[in-house]
């Protein structure tokens, strides 16, 4: 990737300015790099401060940039695509974050023949961290391989086909804020058991990230895991029963479950 090229972000909310932020943690670009663009130009002093610019015209964000972010909500993506359709030339990429707005959808208000991608990443991305699901129209092209090498600098990835997008969006981008309040629930058990809020969230988080690197550096599976931790009439057995009679995995399943089924009629 040319490292002088320059980044559009039309959307810089929760998403957008969390990749923002994570590229510029990654050391691939500076702030000065990076337009974001948002709704109004009135914006507060501290967004300034961390070096972006920021504006309110798209197409004047486009036309400074090679790759443009889409990260507004759902409902404005067709309005914001067609104002901005004519100053996409044969050299942009475009990715979107846009929840439910289908590739074929972006193509033929651009009408270009670029390389459209539609990533799910969440905003763990931020601290390079996202778990970032990627489709494409082009998969075998250097454009594709650059939006690649920029999310695989944020995070993981794994390329998928459009049709699974909805489902990252459920386990990978709404996941977070799922393991986030499991998180918190084991904190206030914590605090119930002896601990200050504080403390009790170090101990949750640490613990959640330890289990979370045991599969992702030893590739093992998570019940092999759970077994080494339950011994016979133990105490951890008898917690973990408890949580499944009250509908632990059932309730973790539904949820991603009705995510998904929210995702598809959006
Ligand atoms: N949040 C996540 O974790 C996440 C993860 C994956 C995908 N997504 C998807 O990403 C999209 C954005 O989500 P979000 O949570 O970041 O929403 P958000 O916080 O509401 O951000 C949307 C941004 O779009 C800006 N905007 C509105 N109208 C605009 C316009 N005409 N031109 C340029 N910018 C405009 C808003 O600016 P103002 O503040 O000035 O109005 C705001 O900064 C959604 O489609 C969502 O489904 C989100």
């Amino acid at each position: 990737m040319n490292v002088s090229e320059k980044i559009a972000i039309i959307g810089g909310g929760n998403i957008g300015m969390s990749i923002a932020q994570g590229l510029v943690a990654s050391h691939v670009y500076e702030p000065q790099q990076i337009i974001i663009t948002r709704n109004t130009s009135d914006l507060p002093k501290d967004l300034h401060e961390n070096g972006f610019s920021f504006t309110d015209d798209n197409k004047k964000a486009v036309a400074s940039s090679r790759i443009v972010f889409i990260a507004v909500l759902p409902q404005l993506a067709h309005a914001i695509l067609r104002d901005i359709a004519p100053s996409i030339t044969s050299n942009h990429v475009i990715i979107s974050i846009v929840t439910g707005v289908f590739i074929s959808e972006i193509s033929e208000i651009i009408s270009q023949d670029i390389c459209i991608a539609r990533a799910m990443p969440n905003t763990a991305i931020k601290i390079r961290e996202s778990m970032t699901c990627i489709a494409s129209n082009k998969k075998d092209c250097q454009d594709f391989e650059d939006i690649i090498s920029l999310f695989n600098a944020l995070g993981k990835t794994l390329v998928i086909d459009e049709p699974l997008i909805t489902s990252a969006t459920a386990l990978g981008s709404c996941g977070i804020a799922f393991f986030l309040r499991a998180i918190r629930a084991a904190s206030q058990g914590g605090t119930q058991i002896g601990f200050h809020a504080e403390d009790a969230q170090l101990i949750a988080a640490q613990t959640a990230k330890g289990a979370a690197e045991l599969l992702l550096q030893l590739h093992t599976h998570p019940e092999d895991e759970i077994d080494k931790v339950t011994t016979p009439h133990g105490v951890t057995i008898a917690g973990l029963n408890e949580m499944e009679h009250n509908g632990f995995s059932s309730a973790f399943i539904k949820g991603i479950v009705e995510s998904y089924l929210k995702a598809t009629k959006k």
